[in-house]
C-alpha cells in the first residue's frame, strides 16, 4: 500500500485516507472495441468524511464504487482503502430464510465475532437502526423501509471504518426516505464511520454529504465539487439545501446537454 500509515489513538494501525482514488481510469470490452467509462479520476475521502458521488444515470457511479469496494479492478491506476469496506445497495440483499437478527448475525459471524457475544451484538445493531425487537422479524414481513435499515445494520456489523452505499433508499417513498436520511446522518455522526454515497439525487446529495462531488458522463470525469457548509440536522426543503441544489442541478444539465444524454 503507498498511502502512508499514521497510528490511531486506540493503537490500531489506521490509513490518512478513508479511501484514495489515484488517476482510476476503467474500460469495459463492447461490440465497438474497449469503451472507456471513467477517466482519470482521482478523489480521497477524509476518515470520517461524507462524501457523494454524484451523476447522471450511466456515468459510471456504479462501476466507481464497485471498484473501490474490490469487487472489479482498476484498467489503470489504483485505489487504496482504510480496511475493507462495507456495502450496501438499492435492493437489501437480505437473505429471505433467515430472521432480520440471523442476517446481522450472519454478517458478525464472517468477521469472526464468537457465537456467545453475536445474539447481543445483532441487538445492538437492531436498536441503533431503531428496529427493537424486530429480531425474530422475517424478510417478508418487514417494509421497504425496514428492510433498508436491516441492511443499513448488517453493513455496520461489518464494522468497517468505510461504508460504500449506491441509491440505497432510491426504491423508497420520499417519507421514509426523508426518515432514513435522519437516521444516517444520526449514525454517521454516532459511529465516525466515513461514508461514500452514490445517487443521482441532487438533494439528497446535499442533504447528506460534507462534500458532493460531480462526475460528468461518457467517460466519467470530476467535473466539479462543492463543499456543502449547511448545518445538520438538514431537510431537503430547506432554503439552502434547496439554492444549493439548484446551482447543482444547473451544472449536472449542462454535462448531460455537452454529453447529448436524454
Ligand atoms: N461489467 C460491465 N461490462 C460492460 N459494461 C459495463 C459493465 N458495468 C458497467 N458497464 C457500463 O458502464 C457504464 C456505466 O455504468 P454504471 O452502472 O457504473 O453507471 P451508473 O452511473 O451507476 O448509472 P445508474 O445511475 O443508472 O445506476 C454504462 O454504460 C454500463 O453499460
Ligand atoms: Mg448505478
Amino acid at each position: 500500500m503507498a498511502t502512508v500509515l499514521a497510528k490511531a489513538a486506540d493503537g490500531a494501525e489506521s490509513l490518512e485516507h478513508a479511501a484514495r482514488i489515484e488517476r482510476v481510469s476503467k474500460s469495459f470490452a463492447g461490440p465497438a472495441g474497449a469503451q472507456l467509462v471513467l477517466d482519470d479520476i482521482s478523489l480521497d475521502v477524509a476518515p470520517g468524511e461524507f462524501v457523494t458521488l454524484l451523476g447522471a444515470s450511466g456515468c459510471g457511479k456504479s462501476t466507481l464504487l464497485n471498484l473501490v469496494a474490490g469487487l472489479d479492478r482498476p484498467s489503470t491506476g489504483t485505489i487504496t482503502t482504510d480496511g475493507r469496506p462495507a456495502l450496501m445497495f438499492q435492493e437489501h440483499a437480505l437473505f429471505p430464510w433467515l430472521t432480520a437478527g440471523k442476517n446481522i448475525e450472519l454478517a458478525l459471524k464472517l468477521r469472526g465475532v464468537a457465537k456467545n457475544e453475536r445474539r447481543g451484538r445483532a441487538e445492538e445493531l437492531l436498536t441503533l437502526v431503531r428496529l427493537d425487537g424486530s429480531y425474530q422479524k422475517r424478510v417478508h414481513e418487514l417494509s421497504g423501509g425496514m428492510r433498508q435499515r436491516v441492511a443499513m445494520a448488517r453493513a455496520l456489523a461489518q464494522d468497517s471504518r468505510l461504508l460504500l452505499m449506491d441509491e440505497p433508499f432510491a426504491a423508497l417513498d420520499a417519507i421514509t426516505r426523508d426518515v432514513l436520511h435522519d437516521e444516517l446522518t444520526r449514525i454517521w455522526q454516532e459511529t465516525g464511520l466515513s461514508v461514500l454515497f452514490v445517487t443521482h439525487n441532487v438533494r439528497e446529495a446535499v442533504r447528506l454529504a460534507q462534500r458532493v462531488v460531480l462526475l460528468s458522463s461518457r467517460p466519467g470525469r470530476v467535473a466539479r465539487e462543492w463543499t456543502v457548509d449547511i448545518p445538520q440536522p438538514r431537510r431537503v426543503e430547506d432554503a439552502p439545501v434547496a439554492e444549493l441544489s439548484v446551482e447543482i442541478t444547473e451544472v449536472l444539465r449542462g454535462e448531460i446537454r455537452r454529453h447529448g444524454q436524454h
